[in-house]
């Protein structure tokens, strides 16, 4: 069973490989490949990360995975906080999601077959343990849950927004990862994200939010980071407790 990185902002040239073009019904998708690790790699907002959080083509990558044969995916995505106990450069394994996008295609099963996937742990729960002691052997500083708030973007958002969406119960607000893992449990695709906390939410921050903070926090840890992930992603064991998909696509 293969297993495939999702690079998110700051990641997106995590790992190295042969490129490989894959035709979907939602269509085409660019992948790299790694020999040596047999690991996919796809970077969510494209080469040279060109693609805004809204319009990335969530269903075809996912989809391109799923015909490849990759059973694990690790995602990696910047976020920001939605608290002030979760200070910029932490990581969060995330476990929970609330979704707040509004115009995204975000499932496969939108023609005429009925089918109500459940959620109740939308995260791999395998991936998740894996990765926490990658990260607690390279000194990363990691809290093993959180719940991830996914907003349309490519905004940031307004100070009560944060407030509102802490009030929800969200730790975390990113823009990219709904649909990804709504697309990825359809697909019976066991998956998880590493969230970096790259900066606070508006008005928790002291001053206006910028993009190029987002990135510099990232590059700083990166490298520990691929490490990490690919580590896990190398010694995942055979078979999961999550649900096999719900019907042929
Ligand atoms: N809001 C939404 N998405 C983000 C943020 C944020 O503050 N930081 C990084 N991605």
């Amino acid at each position: 069973m293969a297993g495939a990185v999702i690079g998110g902002t700051g990641f997106h040239e995590g790992i190295a490989g042969v490129t490989r073009e894959v035709d979907t019904p939602y269509g085409p998708v660019q992948l790299w490949h790694d020999h040596t690790t047999q690991l996919w790699f796809v970077p969510r907002h494209g080469p040279g990360h060109r693609v805004p959080p809204h319009r990335v083509n969530y269903r075809a990558f996912i989809w391109a995975l799923w015909q490849l044969e990759v059973q694990w995916i690790l995602a990696t995505a910047a976020v920001g906080s939605l608290r002030r106990e979760l200070p910029p450069g932490r990581v969060v394994l995330v476990d929970q999601f609330i979704d707040w996008t509004r115009c995204r295609p975000h499932t496969f099963y939108d023609r005429d077959t009925v089918v109500h996937t459940d959620f109740t742990a939308p995260y791999c729960p395998t991936l998740r343990r894996l990765l926490g002691r990658q990260l607690a052997a390279r000194g990363l500083d990691f809290v093993p849950e959180g719940c991830y708030v996914c907003t349309e973007g490519p905004r940031y958002e307004t100070p009560a927004e944060v407030r509102a969406l802490s009030a929800w119960g969200g730790d975390v607000v990113g823009m990219t990862n709904v649909p990804e893992v709504v697309l990825a449990r359809e697909a019976g695709l066991c998956y998880a994200l590493v969230a970096v906390v790259t900066n606070y939410g508006a008005g928790l921050s002291p001053g206006r939010l910028d993009h190029r903070e987002v990135v510099e926090l990232m590059s700083r840890v990166r490298p520990e980071l691929t490490a990490a992930v690919t580590a896990t992603l190398c010694e995942v064991p055979p078979g999961c407790v999550c649900p096999p998909r719900a019907q042929n696509l």
